[in-house]
């Protein structure tokens, strides 16, 4: 028998569960980030759901053993994609992000593919536009509803706007609504042009920009519906969805209700969903 003493031992890697690989990451500000993953060969969801996602966390200092840490993320890229795409805060001494923000190409991620969640096109009655309201990270599930072909199939105009507090903070959600007029997928199965459905509305509170404001301010004032050359949203031709902070969310489904919109679920569908956005 030969044995070759020389050869190092395979280097013992952790057992993950439910690992998947990390094949892209971008980082856009020092407090924003996206990456991209393997998927799983049976995993299914709709466009605009969530997952739990993390990494293992430290070794418990007594015991040694590493328990994971998971966190809810919206899947930011459609239910057609190959791969699973994700958009992150990072957070300097959050217990999830304050790690996974150092992620590189070729790493593990924990990613546990049972989707959930109200932000789906089943959660609302038909309707002519659909407005997606999104605060910071909050862009997430419409960046994969943006790129659902039933979005356009579905409604006559699409209207997305984004409150960040930074100009810089609406990278990810310009580049991804720009890319959409080379998406080949949507150019098929939607026809040339389907981006002209698009109006986007991006807002900025803290750095100027072309567009000042809260988005629910824009609103009660008119100035958003005139930019916009929309009406008023109304309960016969207006759905939404939101996903933003907790206060931006509770404001904004607050005003819903006074145009006369309802809270609609996935066995009720109504005008309406709400989703919280992830923060570590
Ligand atoms: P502002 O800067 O005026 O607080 P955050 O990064 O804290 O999650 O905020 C993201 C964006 O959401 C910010 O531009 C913030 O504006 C805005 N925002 C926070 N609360 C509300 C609210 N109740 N209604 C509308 N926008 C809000």
């Amino acid at each position: 028998q030969v044995t070759d003493a020389t050869a190092a031992p395979a280097p013992k890697k952790m057992a993950v569960p439910d690992a998947q690989t990390v094949t892209e990451v971008k980082h856009y500000t020092d407090r924003l980030f996206s990456f991209r993953c393997t998927r799983p060969a049976t995993m299914r969801f709709r466009s605009g759901e969530f997952v739990m996602i993390g990494l293992m966390g430290d070794p418990d200092p007594k015991t040694g053993r590493q328990k994971p840490l998971l966190r809810a993320y919206s899947i930011a890229s459609p239910s057609w994609d190959e791969e699973l795409e994700f958009y992150s805060i990072k957070v300097q001494d959050g217990p999830l992000t304050s790690k996974l923000q150092h992620i590189k190409v070729g790493d593990e991620i924990i990613l546990r593919p049972k989707p959930v969640g109200t932000l789906v096109h089943d959660a609302l009655l038909p309707g002519k536009h659909i407005w997606f309201f999104a605060t910071g990270t909050g862009f997430a599930p419409f960046a994969s509803l943006l790129r659902e072909p039933q979005t356009y199939e579905d409604y006559d105009e699409v209207i997305i706007t984004h409150t960040c507090r930074e100009a810089a903070e609406l990278t990810y959600g310009r580049e991804l609504i720009e890319s959409l007029k080379d998406d080949e997928l949507l150019n098929e199965v939607i026809g040339e042009g389907f981006w002209k459905k698009i109006k986007y509305y991006p807002t900025t509170t803290r750095e100027e920009s072309a567009k000042m404001g809260r988005i629910t301010d824009l609103m009660r004032s008119g100035e958003a519906f005139a930019d916009l050359g929309v009406a008023q949203i109304n309960p016969e031709t207006d759905r939404a969805m939101i996903c933003g902070n907790l206060a931006f969310n509770l404001e904004l489904k607050e005003m819903l209700e006074e145009y006369g919109l309802e809270e609609g679920a996935n066995s009720d569908p109504k005008h309406y969903v709400v989703e919280k956005a992830f923060l570590d």
